[in-house]
């Protein structure tokens, strides 16, 4: 059924597929009233964006254990990918590349688990992370920095990617 997410859905490189199949899963297990499926979905893609993958939690059992970690920076495969590649010295079609991305796909089920597991307990709470203040700068005038738009601000931008990270010219 997720077969199409691979390579960033069907090799376009877009979101990480292994965070828009556990997104699914926030939406069927958490489905409620405080929109916590939200929640989840937004914990997890800054978790990844802030992790430097691949961890070496699957060492044992990969082809390439120990490999360079790169921080994936954005929630988006060719982001994600790309700084690896380069650090890696390694083609996107290489072993060490699938092996990498492996890895990162059992570390977000790893994840994505153990969220849901709190959750279904009743002692999940969605970790904080940073976004607004260091966008805090960008978003000040052009808001949003959620989906539902509901903030003050030009709100002519979606979303809650790192700005700079495509606006480079536009950072301090
Ligand atoms: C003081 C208010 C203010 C701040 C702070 C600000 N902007 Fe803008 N930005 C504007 C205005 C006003 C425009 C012009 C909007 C228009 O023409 O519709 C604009 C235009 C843009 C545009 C489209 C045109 C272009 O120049 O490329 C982008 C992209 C953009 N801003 C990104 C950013 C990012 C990223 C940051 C943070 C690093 C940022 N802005 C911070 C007010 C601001
Ligand atoms: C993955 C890359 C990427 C990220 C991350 C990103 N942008 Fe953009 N943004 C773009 C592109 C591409 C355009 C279109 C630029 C163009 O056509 O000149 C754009 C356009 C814009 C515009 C112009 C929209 C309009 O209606 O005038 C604004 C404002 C803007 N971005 C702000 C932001 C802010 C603020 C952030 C951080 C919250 C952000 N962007 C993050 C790629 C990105």
């Amino acid at each position: 059924m997720f077969d199409i997410v691979q390579a960033g859905y069907g090799g376009q490189g877009t979101l990480c597929g292994a965070l828009g199949v556990a997104a699914h899963f926030f939406n069927l297990v958490a489905f409620d009233a405080q929109k916590t499926y939200v929640a989840m979905v937004d914990d997890l893609f800054q978790w990844y964006s802030r992790t430097s993958f691949p961890t070496q939690r699957f060492d044992a059992i990969a082809h390439f254990p120990k490999q360079v970690q790169r921080l994936a920076k954005s929630p988006l495969c060719h982001i994600s990918v790309s700084q690896w590649t380069l650090a890696a010295g390694a083609e996107v079609t290489s072993k060490q590349k699938k092996d990498r991305c492996a890895k990162v796909t059992g570390e977000v089920v790893y994840q994505t688990v153990r969220m849901l597991n709190a959750y279904v307990d009743g002692r999940y709470v969605a970790a904080r992370y940073p976004f607004a203040e260091e966008n805090a700068a960008c978003l000040a005038c052009h808001g949003a920095d959620d989906m539902w738009h509901d903030k003050d601000g030009m709100n002519n931008q979606q979303g809650k990617m790192t700005c700079v990270l495509c606006h480079p010219h536009l950072a301090k």
